[in-house]
């Protein structure tokens, strides 16, 4: 029986339960079908989206922007300059303003903290389009990628390779929760932070996923996906140097694939750094799947924001 997820906001992964993902990516399917069919599916005809930006973005602001005109309604780009989130005005004050003119908020920012307050103040709801700790819609649309790839996710294994950022922490307790097999491979004092591990390790053990932590990054054997992401994430750009030094072992090239002894789907959240965390022909061989991951950016969310907002 479908669950109703109508007002809810999505700061963490962890917001959703297993039934609710599957929600979404059921209704993700049907709108990525009717999209590719040109049959209108305006189901949230009058309704506006508010997407706040304090860092960079090709892929959430265009899928969410065009995701919501393909829905009938119309979404407002609010970038750095314009509403300095708790600077100009205080993020309780932003949410309780915004929350009186638009039916749902989209927000890209640093501090996951200021993401949890527009959610606890805006009586909307707020959808996590990437924090410093987490980004739930990347995650989704991976989940969704895979499963359309492979027609299934429990017993998937996974192997994350690079840093265990914000991209790696969402992976981390989706594919735990669904019943994934994931294995983090990250050098000493880059890994996930531990209280993303325990929770997911709670997740895992309703769902008999396997979790493996390492740092060795030939431990890649039987890995049905490998999945990677830019080795400084915004903010960090200042260390970009001395991390191309220290992830330089955990590149995905031709030698790691080989390591996995199989086939497995290439992903990355991008924008790539092509050389760095992954080669070109790597990136554009006949594993990479990650352009269609980011076109299905736009077909999750579209489904998320119908199930939220309408
Ligand atoms: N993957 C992702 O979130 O891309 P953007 O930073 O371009 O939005």
């Amino acid at each position: 029986m479908a669950v109703s997820m109508k007002g809810h906001s999505l700061v963490s992964v962890a917001d959703l339960s297993r039934e609710e993902m599957w929600q979404v990516w059921e209704l993700g399917g049907d709108l990525k079908r009717k999209q590719k069919a040109g049959v209108p599916h305006r189901i949230l005809g009058g309704k506006h989206l508010a997407m706040i930006f304090q860092k960079p973005s090709l892929r959430t602001q265009m899928s969410f922007e065009t995701g919501m005109s393909q829905l009938g309604g119309h979404a407002v780009y609010l970038g750095p300059d314009h509403i300095q989130l708790g600077k100009r005005e205080s993020v309780p004050d932003v949410a309780r303003v915004l929350g009186r003119m638009v039916d749902g908020i989209m927000a890209r920012v640093f501090a996951h903290k200021d993401l949890e307050t527009l959610a606890e103040y805006a009586g909307v709801p707020v959808i996590n389009g990437l924090s410093d700790d987490e980004h739930p819609c990347q995650a989704l649309a991976d989940l969704f990628t895979i499963y359309e790839k492979l027609r299934r996710l429990e017993g998937v294994n996974l192997t994350y390779i690079g840093d265990g950022n914000n991209v790696a922490a969402s992976l981390l307790l989706a594919g735990a929760k669904v019943g994934m097999n994931i294995t983090l491979i990250s050098p000493q004092g880059y890994e996930v932070k531990p209280h993303y591990i325990e929770q997911a390790k709670a997740g895992a053990a309703i769902s008999g996923s396997k979790l493996r932590f390492t740092d060795d990054p030939a431990d890649v054997g039987g890995s049905d996906v490998i999945y990677t992401d830019t080795w400084a994430s915004m903010g960090q750009e200042a260390e970009a140097e001395q991390r191309a030094r220290i992830f330089e072992p955990y590149q995905i090239n031709e030698a790691l694939l080989k390591h996995t002894g199989g086939h497995p789907l290439v992903m990355h959240c991008l924008p790539a750094h092509r050389g760095q965390e992954i080669t070109d022909k790597v990136m554009d061989g006949p594993n990479s799947v990650v352009f269609e991951e980011a076109e299905n950016r736009l077909h999750v969310q579209k489904a998320l924001m119908a199930l939220l907002i309408q």
